[in-house]
Formats: structure tokens, C-alpha cells, sequence
């Protein structure tokens, strides 16, 4: 039976909400593996607008398993409020469609006062650009082995223990950074609070999906982010603290590597990024002014502007090498009309060396100046199209050459916000 991953094959924002939602029509179940609640992933379901952090993308067609894996950081404050969200904007949710697995850490608000101070104290050139919503500092406390987990919000002993590990290495932290001490007992009593709200959907959720995975069903396994923003082989420290990379769908929810059959990489057709670090197509002009215009490149979740440049082929061949991209959907194929040349980056140049992919150290990464080539635009509108055919030729030939140059298909395409103005190439859940 097939199962899919979905991943960002950028820096995030590629649209990978938009394409969850469509693709969970075909699947039983819909599994968030990484991240947290600095995702947000916006949906356009006949005109009316979900916006979401925590909660897979498959939750608002209802009828279908959501699940918030192990990979995942959880807050679990900003959870209830954002089912609580969904829920007025009539989305069923309970725990026979909510499903969270028992072995999550959570985020927990010492992280994300942490996180910010952080973020404060940095000085130029060493901010990260963070969400500040403390997904580095939740996901340090796990390999530090001092996360509290959601099992342990079923036994009051077992909380006080773990809480009080996270303080014995947090309360020096903050003294450094001038925080004051937490409020141990306020704290425990804070996660009392909450714990039946968030233990009504916990489960073991690697038994969970290997029965499914038994009886037949389909996973749809929801990253966030993108390739670019993974720990080990985004634009490191400019990243976010997970792999985001599709190997991480198989720890972030308990299946063996196995289990997947299908990565589909979403691919914005150009590029953005929110936050710091290299970006070799940023266009600082009106073209990139006019991209962040037409796109309303704006991030949902800290509402940043987000930069702007030209499609980086090279950038996404390597994403895709790294996640083993199938097929690919391409979105945002309409924030393109209009434009009467665009460019592609096909790779780098570098103390006079051409590359073809980014190099890995930050230094050389700050030195590469992009190849181009230029693409002849089109002056039809894409917007809405729902059929290859309503497409106008150069738009098509824009599309061959990114495959061509990323060298994997367009498997879909979207060219609006909308979930039926998606075309599809090939069903990744056939394949
Ligand atoms: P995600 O984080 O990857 O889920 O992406 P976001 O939801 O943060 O950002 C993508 C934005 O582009 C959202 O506002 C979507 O509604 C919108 N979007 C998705 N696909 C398309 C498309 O094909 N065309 C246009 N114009 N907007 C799109
Ligand atoms: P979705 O799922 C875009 C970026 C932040 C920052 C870096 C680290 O919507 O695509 P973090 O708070 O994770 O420690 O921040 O990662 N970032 C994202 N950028 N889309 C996202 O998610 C992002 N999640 C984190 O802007 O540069
Ligand atoms: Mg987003």
C-alpha cells in the first residue's frame, strides 16, 4: 500500500499545507513527523481561509486519522487553543480523529522565554531569524534527555521529576542571560492544568500506524519546513533544530524506513526565505519586490516579510538528492505571470570554479555568486488553472526546464491558493 511523504524542498512556505490537504483526500492518515508550531501552513478550501501550526493539514476534510508524531516539539497550550480555533470554524476534532503520540516532547514556556532571550542577546550576524516560539531550546532538552513528554503528564510524581531535571540545567541558563528563576510549583501546576486536554489524544502511535499500515490504510506523512532549514543539511546555524529531510518521517512516528513508498518534494516556483542566512538568488530590486507582491510573501506565523529571489535549480536538485524526491509539486506557478524574463540559477560560481550545488561551509556559502539563465516569460494569467492544456507555452517550457534542471517531474501543480486549482501529473499515492 502506499504511502507518501510529503517535504519542503526550500526554506518553507513552498505550499506544502495547500497540497496536504489535497493529497489527504487519498490517504487514511495524516502524520506531522517534525517540527512544531513555528510551521504554519495556510488553506483555501472554496474561499474560506484555515490557518495552521500544530495540527496536521488533513484535519480540516474530516473523516481522517490526524497524528502528531514523536519527531514533533509540542506546546501543548498552543495546541488546545488552536483545536479550540479550528473547532469555531466548524472542523471536527476529538480523539477518534486527533491522534498524538505518547513519546513527544514538550515545548514547554521556559523554552520559548529562552528562545527569545536568545534571539536578544545575539549579536549581528549571529541571530537566527528564530520563530521564537522555543523549538531549538525544546529540542536541545531531548537529546539532553530532559524533555517532559507527554506520557509523563499521566502521574503527578513522574512530572515533578521530570520538571524538576529541565530546572536544574535551565535556572543557571537564565541567571546567565538575566531571567529570572522559574516558578517551579506555578510550573507543575500549569502542566496539571493542561494534561487531561492533551491526554485524551495521546497513543502509542507507532502501534497505531503499524496496525493500520496492516489493515491496509494509507499514511500521509506531513512535513514541515524545508530541506534547506534541516539541521544536518540546511544552511547551518541558519536552520531550524529537526531533520526535516524525508528520513526523519521514520523516527518522527515509529515505522520502519520501509513504510514509505512516495516523496513528494513541494517546490515553490521561485524562492523565499523568512529569517537569516544565505539566500544566492535574493533579489534586493523590483522584480523581487514584485515576487514578494504578487505571492503575499508575508509569514503566517511571526506575519515577517519574507525575502524573495529567483528559482534556485541547483539548490532543489540537492534538496530533492537528500529527501529522495520522486516527483515534485510545484507551486505559486501564477505569481510568475507577467514577468517578461525569468531566471533560473543552474549553479554557482566560486573563486573562478563553477559548482553545482551549495557548498557546505558558511564562509564559501556568503562567496558564491549564481548562474543564470533566462527564461522567456508569459503575459497570460495562470491563475486558476485546473488543466495542463489551459497552460500558456511558456509557461509549460518554464516548468520542462525546472524539471530538467532539478532533473525529477512535476508530479502537481498548483497556481492558486485555492485547493481545487491544482493540477495532477502523476498521483504519488499510485506511483
Ligand atoms: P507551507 O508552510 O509550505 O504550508 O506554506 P504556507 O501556507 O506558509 O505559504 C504558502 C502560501 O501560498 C499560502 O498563503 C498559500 O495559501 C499560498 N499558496 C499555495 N499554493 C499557491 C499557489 O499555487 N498560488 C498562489 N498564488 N498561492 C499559493
Ligand atoms: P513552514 O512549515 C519558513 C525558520 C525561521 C528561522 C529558522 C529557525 O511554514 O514551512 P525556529 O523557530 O524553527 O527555530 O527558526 O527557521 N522557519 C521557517 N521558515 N517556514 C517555516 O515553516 C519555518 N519554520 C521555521 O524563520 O529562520
Ligand atoms: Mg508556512
Amino acid at each position: 500500500m502506499a504511502n507518501v511523504v510529503v517535504v519542503g524542498a526550500q526554506w518553507g512556505d513552498e505550499g506544502k499545507g495547500k497540497i496536504v490537504d489535497w493529497l489527504s483526500e487519498r490517504s487514511d492518515v495524516i502524520a506531522r513527523f517534525q517540527g512544531g508550531h513555528n510551521a504554519g501552513h495556510t488553506l483555501v478550501i472554496d474561499g474560506k481561509v484555515y490557518k495552521l501550526n500544530a495540527l496536521p493539514s488533513g484535519v480540516v476534510r474530516g473523516g481522517k486519522l490526524s497524528v502528531i508524531g514523536n519527531g514533533v516539539v509540542l506546546d501543548p497550550w498552543h495546541l488546545v487553543e488552536e483545536i479550540a480555533k479550528i473547532r469555531e470554524q466548524g472542523v471536527d476534532i476529538s480523539p477518534e480523529t486527533l491522534m498524538i503520540a505518547e513519546n513527544t516532547p514538550l515545548i514547554l514556556p521556559i523554552h520559548g522565554e529562552l528562545d527569545r532571550a536568545r534571539e536578544e542577546a545575539a549579536s549581528k550576524g549571529t541571530k537566527i531569524g528564530t520563530t521564537g516560539r522555543g523549538i531549538g531550546p525544546a529540542y536541545e532538552d531531548k537529546v539532553g534527555r530532559r524533555s517532559v513528554r507527554v506520557a509523563d503528564l499521566g502521574d503527578a510524581a513522574t512530572l515533578e521529576a521530570r520538571v524538576d531535571r529541565a530546572l536544574q540545567h535551565h535556572d543557571p541558563l537564565r541567571k546567565g542571560l538575566g531571567i529570572e528563576p522559574i516558578d517551579r510549583d506555578a510550573l507543575i501546576a500549569q502542566l496539571q492544568e493542561i494534561a487531561p486536554e492533551i491526554l485524551q489524544y495521546a497513543a502509542p502511535v507507532w502501534k497505531v500506524l503499524g496496525d493500520k499500515r496492516k489493515a491496509g490504510k494509507r499514511i500521509l506523512f506531513e512535513g514541515a519546513q524545508g530541506a534547506l532549514l534541516d539541521i544536518d543539511f540546511g544552511t547551518y546555524p541558519f536552520v531550524t533544530s529537526s531533520n526535516v529531510i524525508a528520513g526523519q518521517a521514520a523516527t518522527g512516528v515509529g515505522v520502519g524506513p520501509g513504510a514509505i513508498n512516495y516523496v513528494l518534494g513541494i517546490v515553490k516556483a521561485y524562492t523565499t526565505r523568512v529569517g537569516e542566512g544565505p539566500f544566492p538568488t535574493e533579489l534586493d530590486d523590483e522584480n523581487g519586490q514584485r515576487l514578494g507582491e504578487r505571492g503575499r510573501e508575508f509569514g503566517t506565523v511571526t506575519g515577517r516579510q519574507r525575502r524573495c529571489g529567483w528559482f534556485d535549480a541547483a539548490l532543489v536538485r540537492q534538496t530533492c538528492a537528500t529527501s529522495g524526491v520522486k516527483g515534485i509539486a510545484l507551486t505559486k506557478l501564477d505569481v510568475l505571470d507577467g514577468f517578461e524574463t525569468l531566471r533560473i540559477c543552474t549553479g554557482y560560481e566560486l573563486d573562478g570554479e563553477r559548482l553545482d550545488y551549495l557548498p557546505t561551509a558558511a564562509e564559501q556559502q556568503a562567496r558564491c555568486t549564481p548562474v543564470y539563465e533566462d527564461m522567456p516569460g508569459w503575459s497570460e494569467s495562470t491563475e486558476g488553472a485546473r488543466r495542463w492544456v489551459d497552460l500558456p507555452a511558456n509557461a509549460i517550457k518554464y516548468v520542462r526546464r525546472v524539471e530538467e534542471l532539478i532533473d525529477c517531474p512535476v508530479a502537481m501543480l498548483s497556481t492558486s491558493p485555492e485547493r481545487e486549482d491544482t493540477i495532477l501529473v502523476t498521483d504519488p499515492f499510485a506511483d
